[in-house]
C-alpha cells in the first residue's frame, strides 16, 4: 500500500523539490572538495572570539536543555534596539521564523504577495501551508513597491514579503519609499520585512523601528554578519501580541544553547561585526574594479555578497559551470531577467585574490 494516501491534500499537491542544492551535495557529487564556498552568502570571516568562547562554553552545557525563553538573548536584544524584551522573538534562523510567521497569519486558500525570484523559503513555507502565491516581477533589479502594493490593494493579502536589503541581488529600499509602502498597505495586511543583510546595509536603507501596533515584523538574523550561519539562529521584532502568539505554535527549546550563548557574545562583541562590515565594504570595491576591468557590471550591493551581470542566462549558466569545474561554488537567481548574473559571496582578501584569478581564466570560456 502506498503511503501517499496518508499525506494531508496539500502535502499531496506540492510538486517534489530539492530547494536548494547545498556545497556539500556538490562536493559528494564530484566526489571532490570545494576550493571556494561563496555561493550561499554565508560568513567566511568566521565568528567573533567572544562568541565562540562562549559556544565552548555552552558545549559543556549540553546536557541540560536550553532556556527556552532565551531570556539573556532577547533581553540584550532589546536593550540594543531600545524596544520592550515582549517586541522580540527569537527562532532557529530567519527561515524558521518565516514559517511560523505563515502559520500565524494564513488560513489554507489565503493570499500572500511576494516578488518573483526573492528569497524562495518563504515561498516554500506558504505553499506547505496552503497559502496562494501572488507575485510580483522586479523592476529595474530592485523589489518594485508600487507593484507589490498595486498587487496587495487587489488580492488583499494577509502576508506580504519584502527583504531589504534583497537575496539574489543585494539591492536595497530607502527608508522613506517603504514607509510610504506600509502605510499604503491594506489593513488587513501584515508586512514580513526580512532584514537578513541588514548589519551591511546604510543609514538610507535603515527603516526606523515601528511603534508598537505597527504591522511590520522585522526579522533579522546571525547568519551573515555575526559569522554564525550553521547555529541557525535569528529574531523577529514586532508587536508584541504578534511576539505573544508565537508562543503559541513555536517550537520552545528550538534554538539551542550553544547558539544562544553564541549570539548573546556576539552582541557584545560590536568590533568584530564593524570589521566584517568594513572588509566587505573594501571586498565590494575590489569585485568592483575587477568586474569594470573584465567588462562586466556589478549590480551595486547593500549586502555581503554581489551580483555579477554575465548579460544572458545560458552564459551566467556556463560561467557558473566553469566556476565548479574549478571548484568554485557560486549561485546565480533563479528566474530572468535575474538569472543573467551570477551571485557571489564578498569573503576576505586572500579568498577574493583567488576567485579573481580563477575568474579572469575561466571567463574567456564562457561564449
Ligand atoms: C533574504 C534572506 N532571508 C533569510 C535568509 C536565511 O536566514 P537564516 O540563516 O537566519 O535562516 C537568507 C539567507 O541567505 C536570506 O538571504
Amino acid at each position: 500500500m502506498s503511503v501517499e494516501r496518508f499525506f494531508t491534500r496539500i502535502v499531496e499537491s506540492l510538486p517534489p523539490t530539492i530547494p536548494f542544492v547545498a556545497p556539500e551535495a556538490l562536493e559528494r557529487q564530484r566526489g571532490r572538495a570545494l576550493q571556494l564556498r561563496i555561493g550561499a552568502n554565508e560568513s567566511n570571516f568566521g565568528l567573533s572570539p567572544m562568541a565562540r568562547e562562549a559556544m565552548v562554553q555552552a558545549v559543556d552545557q549540553t546536557h541540560w536543555y536550553n532556556d527556552p525563553e532565551g531570556f539573556e538573548l532577547r533581553q540584550a536584544l532589546a536593550v540594543g534596539l531600545d524596544v520592550d524584551m515582549s517586541a522580540v522573538g527569537l527562532g532557529a534562523g530567519i527561515d524558521e521564523i518565516l514559517g511560523l510567521m505563515v502559520r500565524l497569519f494564513v488560513e489554507p486558500g489565503e493570499a500572500v504577495v511576494t516578488s518573483l525570484g526573492a528569497y524562495p523559503t518563504f515561498n516554500y513555507h506558504v505553499e506547505g501551508h496552503g497559502g496562494v502565491l501572488h507575485k510580483v516581477a522586479y523592476r529595474e533589479d530592485r523589489e518594485d513597491l508600487d507593484a507589490l502594493l498595486a498587487l496587495a490593494q487587489k488580492v488583499q493579502p494577509k502576508l506580504v514579503y519584502v527583504a531589504n536589503p534583497d537575496n539574489p541581488m543585494g539591492t536595497w529600499q530607502n527608508a522613506d519609499a517603504l514607509q510610504n509602502f506600509i502605510e499604503a498597505l491594506p489593513s488587513t495586511s501584515v508586512l514580513l520585512l526580512d532584514e537578513a543583510y541588514v548589519d551591511f546595509a546604510s543609514k538610507e536603507a535603515l527603516l526606523p523601528l515601528a511603534p508598537d501596533g505597527a504591522r511590520v515584523v522585522r526579522l533579522r538574523t546571525f547568519s551573515k554578519a555575526h559569522g554564525m550561519a550553521g547555529a541557525r539562529i535569528g529574531y523577529a521584532v514586532a508587536d508584541k501580541g504578534i511576539i505573544a502568539a508565537l508562543d503559541k505554535i513555536r517550537n520552545h527549546f528550538g534554538v539551542n544553547r550553544v547558539a544562544q550563548a553564541g549570539a548573546l557574545a556576539s552582541l557584545a562583541d560590536r568590533a568584530f561585526v564593524l570589521s566584517v562590515v568594513k572588509q566587505v565594504e573594501e571586498g565590494k570595491r575590489e569585485y568592483a574594479t575587477l568586474a569594470r576591468k573584465l567588462g562586466i557590471e556589478m549590480i551595486p550591493s547593500a549586502t555581503n555578497f554581489v551580483a555579477l551581470d554575465i548579460g544572458s542566462s545560458e552564459r551566467a549558466r556556463a560561467l557558473l559551470q566553469a566556476l565548479l569545474a574549478r571548484d568554485v561554488f557560486v549561485r546565480m537567481p533563479g528566474v530572468a531577467p535575474l538569472d543573467r548574473c551570477i551571485r557571489l559571496t564578498v569573503g576576505p582578501a586572500a579568498e577574493r585574490k583567488v576567485f579573481a584569478q580563477i575568474l579572469r581564466e575561466v571567463l574567456p570560456q564562457v561564449g
